[in-house]
């Protein structure tokens, strides 16, 4: 039994391929196109580990892909592949359709000749599970309730935008050719391996260096944090045994401001590595909002709980003092992902706000 991962060695793929192969032997079968957010660094462990096949590609190379499915056969696809971040998705879209939209739709065409070959028994059991976000449901108002999976789509980034876009796809494929597809539509992650660009790893790198912590606007959006170890669990969950055709939105129960989230950060560093120039939230500076910021998001997961038994392990004080410590203990990972990409990006995001 093999899974074909995509996009396994970024930072919610590489949680789930490690977390998988410490839970069984099935094979996984890697691809990735190692895009300044992919990091064979977060693999290390497997390294010599035959159950972990990596391969350097691209979801939008047809040919590659089709060689893959017929060398490797595998029962399921499993599609963490994108663009991830909303900033870079509103300085360059492009790159986002390209891999999000058309880079799924190749996905799916080629997992869609591959199943229709197959025979009726593995036919019936295959999967093609679409790794998708709570972004795709827009902004929710003070208030309102929570994002159920009948929430309309009202995506209002070129990144949201892309991957609502993928999701449409997803569920046409198997509406109209009956790819037995699952989608999980998930809340912010935090934890191991995620790149600091994103708001949780940005501030705890830039706290530890004594930089400025920008927080966009008035610091207020809401954001449902969930820690990536139950991401990973969930998506086991409805792989095993998601209803074909469905979505699931998988959450935290864990809504906070951004200011929260910072200071929280600041807290556990001021604890674990206190600095001698004073306390961390001395570093809060407020920068120029990011263009058409969604306020709040948040996820109502009570139909994975009820139909799958899903419910996060951890509770935001856990997973974040966790989160914490890792890369207090990883600084070798950190200092080798901020590379000159990086600092351009920092360059092209932080310098005119
Ligand atoms: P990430 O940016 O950390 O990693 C993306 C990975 O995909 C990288 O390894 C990159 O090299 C690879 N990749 C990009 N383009 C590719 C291409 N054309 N072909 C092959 N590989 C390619 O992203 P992440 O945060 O790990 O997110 C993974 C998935 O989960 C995405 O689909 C994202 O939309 C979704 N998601 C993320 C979050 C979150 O909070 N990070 C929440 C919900 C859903
Ligand atoms: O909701 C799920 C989504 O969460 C995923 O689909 C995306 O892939 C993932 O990147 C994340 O998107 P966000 O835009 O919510 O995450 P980010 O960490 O970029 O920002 C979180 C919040 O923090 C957001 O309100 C913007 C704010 N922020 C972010 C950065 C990088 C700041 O205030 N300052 C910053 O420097």
């Amino acid at each position: 039994m093999t899974l074909l991962v995509t996009g396994g060695a970024g930072f919610i793929g590489s949680n789930f391929v490690l977390d998988w192969l410490a839970q069984c032997d099935e094979t996984v079968v890697n691809l990735d196109a190692l895009t300044y957010a992919g990091n064979l660094r977060n693999l290390a462990a497997l390294q010599g580990d035959a159950r972990h096949v990596f391969v350097h590609g691209d979801i939008g190379d047809r040919a590659l892909l089709d060689r893959l499915l017929a060398e490797h056969r595998p029962r399921a696809v499993l599609h963490f592949a994108a663009e991830s971040h909303v900033d870079r998705s509103i300085h360059g879209p492009g790159a986002f359709i390209k891999t999000n939209v058309e880079g799924t739709f190749t996905l799916l065409e080629a997992a869609r000749a591959y199943w229709s070959a197959l025979g009726e028994e593995a036919r019936a059991a295959f999967r093609f599970h679409h790794v998708s976000t709570d972004e795709v449901y827009g902004s929710l108002a003070p208030g309102a309730p929570a994002f159920t999976e009948s929430h309309p789509y009202e995506p209002n980034s070129p990144y949201s935008a892309s991957k609502a876009a993928s999701d449409h796809l997803v569920r046409a494929w198997h509406h109209t050719y009956g790819l037995p597809v699952l989608t999980t539509n998930c809340s912010n992650n935090y934890g191991p391996f995620h790149f600091p660009e994103k708001l949780i790893p940005l501030m705890i790198v830039n706290a530890l260096a004594g930089k400025p912590l920008p927080i966009y606007g008035d610091g207020q959006q809401v954001r449902d944090w969930l820690y990536v170890g139950d991401h990973c669990s969930a998506i086991r969950e409805v792989l095993a045994r998601g209803r074909v055709g469905e979505t699931y939105n998988i959450g935290g129960w864990n809504e906070q401001t951004n200011k929260q989230i910072v200071h929280t950060v600041c807290g556990l560093l001021d604890e674990l590595r206190p600095s001698a120039a004073g306390p961390c939230t001395r570093l809060i500076t407020h920068v120029a909002d990011r263009p058409g910021h969604d306020r709040r998001y948040a996820i109502d997961a009570r139909k994975i709980e009820r139909e799958l038994g899903w419910r996060p392990a951890e509770t935001f004080a856990t997973g974040i003092r966790k989160t914490v410590q890792w890369y207090l203990d990883h600084a070798d990972w950190v200092a080798e992902v901020q590379s000159g990409s990086y600092r351009d990006w920092l360059a092209t995001n932080y310098a005119a706000r």
